[in-house]
């Protein structure tokens, strides 16, 4: 469940990029399946900055870095579905001037982006009560979700004052309206109906769910939607995640064997299993 048992990096893959960067999504991408939907908790990015001695802002600006590269290596590897926590309906309780911060970030970010992501046909999605930002973060999101609507490539969904609980209990309401309109029996009700009603209707559910920073929580998450997602936590503080650390996650999962409550005997042998990894490691120590 964690990178715990995972080894550390060599010193060289530090400095993986360009050609080497594409050698090795290859060898991800020949190794295994591709989780079609990551979802990550981005966590650490105060304590990044506490470390160094910088205010919590640089941190999160920081995070905004690591954004960008685990949107572009998402793409690059053939993932589909990318969600993101990027602020949770918990976050409108820290200090006023942190919460302005951080809102300011996220339009500037989203101003600024939107051309690129359109560029690399990704297209931008929000979950979450949207209503309650700021009107000029509205505004962006807006913006950036019109633009991009049509693109086919990466999905990139921004959870924006969003928790697990919120969504349920609006899937619960808008069930309930139904039955109250006659438009819904209650025997109609199953696993199916339910997720129609959350807030990622049409989206997969997550293949794997990434946290950063060594913390070992869902933090009121997709709740609903985790409910069979490989877990992989991470010492690192956001701000350091990288695309090594997500190619990293990415392998691990395909050793894993998700069984959905069957027996190993019923799956087909994995081909392979680990080599990505294996490879990967000695690649860069030899
Ligand atoms: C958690 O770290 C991080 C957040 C609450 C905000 C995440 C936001 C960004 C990375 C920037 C904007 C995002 C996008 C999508 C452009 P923390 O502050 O809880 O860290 P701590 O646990 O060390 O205090």
């Amino acid at each position: 469940m964690n990178s715990k048992n995972t080894p550390n990096l060599p010193a060289r893959i530090q400095r993986v990029s360009g050609g080497a960067d594409k050698k090795t999504q290859d060898e991800l991408k020949q190794s295994g399946a591709i989780p079609a939907h990551i979802a990550i908790i981005m966590d650490g990015n105060g304590r990044w900055a506490k470390k160094r001695g910088l205010p919590r802002i640089a941190g999160h600006k920081e995070g905004v870095e690591s954004v960008r590269d685990a949107v572009e290596a998402c793409g690059q590897v053939g993932v589909k579905y990318l969600t993101l926590y990027a602020f949770s309906t918990e976050n409108w309780k820290r200090p006023r001037e942190e919460v302005s911060m951080l809102m300011r970030l996220l339009m500037r970010a989203l101003r600024d982006e939107t051309d690129k992501l359109h560029r690399n046909n990704v297209s931008v999605h929000a979950i979450g009560e949207v209503s309650s930002l700021p009107a000029e973060v509205q505004e962006e999101l807006c913006d950036a979700i019109e633009k991009t609507k049509t693109n086919t490539g990466l999905h990139l969904c921004l959870a924006l004052s969003y928790s697990g609980r919120w969504d349920l209990a609006r899937a619960v309401r808008a069930i309930a309206l139904g039955i109250q309109q006659g438009k819904i029996v209650p025997e109609e009700i199953d696993e199916q109906l339910i997720s129609r009603h959350l807030s990622t209707n049409n989206v997969p559910d997550p293949d794997l769910l990434i946290r950063t920073s060594g913390e070992l929580r869902i933090s009121n998450f997709l709740l609903w939607q985790l409910a069979y997602s490989e877990i992989f936590i991470t010492e690192s503080f956001w701000p350091d995640f990288r695309r090594k650390d997500l190619y990293l996650a990415i392998a691990d999962y395909q050793r894993r064997e998700r069984r959905f409550g069957m027996v190993s005997e019923q799956l087909q042998k994995r081909h392979q299993q680990g080599t990505f990894l294996e490879r990967f490691l000695k690649n860069v120590s030899g």
